[in-house]
């Protein structure tokens, strides 16, 4: 296998994009990704979208955004792992590189979810239809779920909960692309309107439009697009069974594990290596379980890591210093490359007022459904 490296990023804004349609979103992200890199094609694209179909009403979406970005002719394809779309369309890239098979290969995510349907619904579609969503179950659902069995078993605390929303509305405080801007109390959480007990609407990540791009090429030839690439040491894929009553422990997300430890296994890195992560916090309660899954905490204390400051900026490892999905934004099929993204300007010394101080290596860790799949990526500045 080659050794891959990203070399550009593109990205819109994260929110309800009324003048934007899918196809814009697409075009605008990957066009500023090619101009950084001052590329005017690509040998290949893969496109993550959950449900292009059902939202807006489109698929076959490979011509659609070949043309309207300007390079027809050139293969697109797109993936579909619900909300870790973005992230499987990442590893799909990294592996067409990796492989000698191509290139010059774009990585998009693209999501248009304000736009019509019954988003709630559309959502659910990523659940098991006969086990879950025939009974009546959401996505908030689900969680709460997870929250509640989490709570029993650990102790974990309401106020734990809310401790992943005022941190990561702090991050998003402080990224012009965030949806919500704005930080958020303790109270405010507490207070926000109930939406699936435990989980309240200051628990749940928003319905959001976007698009994010990332344009991948073998390390030796990075320097071709930019002095400053970044290695993408590892990615790790699996899956669990859809159905949150058919996993041993609803509280333990095994999919997140076993793609950590795939991606730990191929870096020959550990969790104690990396220095800065964006993870899949769809809602709080996410979070949580996934720092416990990746082994950054020890299982069941996963609820005191925001509390204590640990995953705020400036703590012992900042999760999400973007905001995460809670305050940048959850454009599902465009997360998991908007995470790379924040990874890549972390490494690259670019995030700002965000920046983590020496940040050598990051991860990123994205989230299908409730977890029935996990894609987990390691990232080294070179
Ligand atoms: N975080 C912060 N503020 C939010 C928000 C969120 N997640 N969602 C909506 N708001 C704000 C809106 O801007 C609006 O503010 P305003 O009154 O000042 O204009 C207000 O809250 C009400 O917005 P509205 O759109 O009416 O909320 P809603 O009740 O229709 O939807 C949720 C709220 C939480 C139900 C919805 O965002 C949701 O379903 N989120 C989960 C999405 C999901 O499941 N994703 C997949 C995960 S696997």
């Amino acid at each position: 296998m080659r050794e891959v490296a990203v070399v550009s990023a593109g990205m819109t804004p994260f929110g309800e994009l009324w003048r934007h349609s899918l196809r814009d979103l697409f075009v605008d992200a990957s066009l500023e990704a090619l101009r950084h890199a001052r590329a005017d094609t690509v040998d290949a694209v893969y496109v993550g979208n959950m449900s292009g179909g059902q939202f807006v009403g489109q698929e076959h979406l490979g011509p659609l955004l070949a043309d309207h970005l300007g390079i027809r002719g050139v293969p697109i394809t797109r993936v579909e792992s619900a909300c870790a779309s973005g992230g499987v369309a990442l590893r799909s890239a990294f592996l067409d590189v990796a492989s000698g098979m191509s290139d010059l290969v774009l990585a998009v995510g693209v999501e248009k979810m304000n736009d019509g349907g019954d988003v709630t619904n559309v959502l659910a579609t990523a659940a098991d239809q006969e086990n879950e969503v025939y009974h009546g179950i959401t996505f908030p659902g689900l969680y709460a779920m997870i929250a509640r069995a989490h709570m029993a078993q650990h102790g974990t605390t309401l106020e734990d909960l809310a401790a992943v929303s005022v941190k990561n509305h702090r991050h998003g405080a402080l990224n012009p692309r965030a949806q919500y801007r704005q930080e958020v109390t303790l109270e405010q959480v507490m207070a926000s309107s109930l939406v699936a007990d435990p989980l309240r609407l200051l628990h749940c990540s928003p319905v959001s439009d976007g698009a994010a791009a990332v344009l991948l090429c073998p390390l030796e030839r990075a320097q071709e697009f930019t002095d400053r690439p970044v290695e993408i040491r590892a990615s790790g894929l699996a899956t669990s069974s859809m159905a949150l009553a058919e996993r041993r422990d609803p509280a333990f997300l095994d999919a997140v594990s076993l793609s950590a430890n795939r991606a730990y296994h191929m870096a020959g890195l550990g969790p104690a290596d990396i220095d800065v992560a964006e993870v899949h916090d769809c809602f709080s309660i996410a979070e949580i379980c996934v720092l416990e899954a990746l082994c950054f905490t020890e299982q069941g204390r996963g609820g005191e890591a925001a509390r204590t400051g640990e995953t705020a900026l400036g703590g012992r490892l900042p999760v999400n210093p973007s905001g995460g999905l809670k305050s940048k934004g959850h454009p599902v099929g465009a997360t998991g490359i908007a995470q790379v993204i924040e990874i890549f300007e972390q490494l690259r010394g670019e995030a700002g007022e965000r920046q983590v101080q020496d940040a050598a290596v990051g991860l990123t860790q994205n989230m299908g459904g409730s977890g029935g799949s996990s894609v987990v990526h390691i990232f080294e500045r070179v």
